[in-house]
């Protein structure tokens, strides 16, 4: 059983914590009660969608600040950092970009990233300026992905991109944010490693970069099956390089596990408790955003999956389950 806390002592408040936070779409913040449990766990918000570029973009291709200011206002209203996620992603390119001239391409992704990081400039805590580079399967020695943006800006796009971002903000933490690094497997552990190789480049080339994103969508059985230790060596070498670790866009699919609801949110919580208390120990953590508000809006369920996944800290009725008192404790730095 994992111990629920009841209450927080004046002991705990006064240690430092690690920033908790969610991943919340406009539509969160126009729900009273879901406004409100916002309000009240975090002290970081990501846009689930309202800043990627397929988001902002219009079908004439301007861009549409709207909901994103919306979102950047209530940060700002209630004091919390907020994580821009994401300038340069293959997922988030607008159609009408899709399939143009390499010359094309780059003036409209420039474009956006520059308007958008000029606009929001001091009110970001972080850019997630690289979203999930890497991609094996490509082919590429370094293991970079094929995507529109090596194509149309080269292989050092994400030496451009990141020094672009710092020159426009020089404020904001810029991270590289990336999938899959958190797994015991074979392939996890070949991208860890082009991972770090692709870090030293970056920092060797002075490349300002502060801090690795780590998307860390788990799954619990297989997290409670594996053994960690080449991920927790790995993180200690993302240490010594001097970066720290931002968990960006943590949840724990409990699809494939038996039992019932309640044995559930006790598996899932554990491996919340064991994975956040893994990078506290081994990296310089910065921060945890779980990738949702509530179970019933994680983008685990909108695949229309046969079972509905209970990945997150909250149940769809804004109940704290097991894993948000878990989260609370271990957000707490000892
Ligand atoms: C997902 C959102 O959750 C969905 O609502 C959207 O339709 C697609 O993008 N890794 C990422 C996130 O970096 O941006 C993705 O978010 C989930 C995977």
């Amino acid at each position: 059983m994992v111990e629920a806390l009841d209450q927080t002592s004046n002991a705990d408040l006064a240690l430092p914590s690690i920033p908790l936070g969610y991943a919340i779409r406009m539509a969160d913040l126009r729900v009273k009660e879901r406004r409100a449990a916002v309000i009240r766990d975090c002290s970081t918000v990501t846009p689930e969608y309202e800043c990627k570029w397929d988001a902002l973009c219009r079908t004439d291709g301007s861009l549409d600040f709207d909901a994103m200011d919306e979102v950047v206002a209530f940060a700002e209203a209630h004091r919390m950092g907020l994580h821009g996620h994401t300038l340069c992603w293959h997922r988030s390119i607008p159609r009408r970009f899709l399939d143009v001239d390499p010359e094309r391409f780059r003036a409209a992704a420039t474009a956006y990233l520059s308007n958008v990081v000029r606009r929001y400039q001091g009110a970001m805590l972080s850019w997630h300026v690289v979203n999930e580079p890497l991609q094996i399967t490509d082919g590429y020695d370094d293991g970079l992905r094929v995507s529109p943006y090596l194509s149309a800006l080269g292989a050092d796009y994400i030496h451009k991109m990141f020094r672009l971002v710092r020159t426009l903000d020089p404020q904001a933490l810029l991270v590289l944010n990336e999938m899959g690094l958190e797994y015991d497997s074979p392939a996890a552990e070949q991208k860890r490693q082009l991972m770090l190789a692709l870090l030293q480049r970056l920092m060797s080339e002075d490349v300002p970069i502060d801090c690795l994103g780590l998307q860390s969508h788990l799954n619990a059985r297989d997290f409670l099956s594996g053994n960690h230790r080449n991920f927790a060596r790995w993180l200690q070498e993302i240490k010594s390089l001097g970066l720290s670790i931002e968990v960006t866009e943590l949840d724990v699919d409990d699809r494939d596990l038996e039992g019932d609801v309640e044995a559930r949110d006790e598996t899932v919580a554990r491996v919340y408790l064991e994975y956040v208390e893994m990078v506290k120990t081994n990296a310089r953590l910065s921060g945890v955003t779980l990738w949702g508000v509530s179970d019933e809006g994680s983008w685990l369920n909108t695949s229309g999956s046969r079972l509905a996944a209970r990945p997150l800290a909250l149940d769809a009725y804004l109940m704290r389950k097991p894993a948000w008192f878990v989260l609370q404790a271990s957000s707490r730095q000892v």
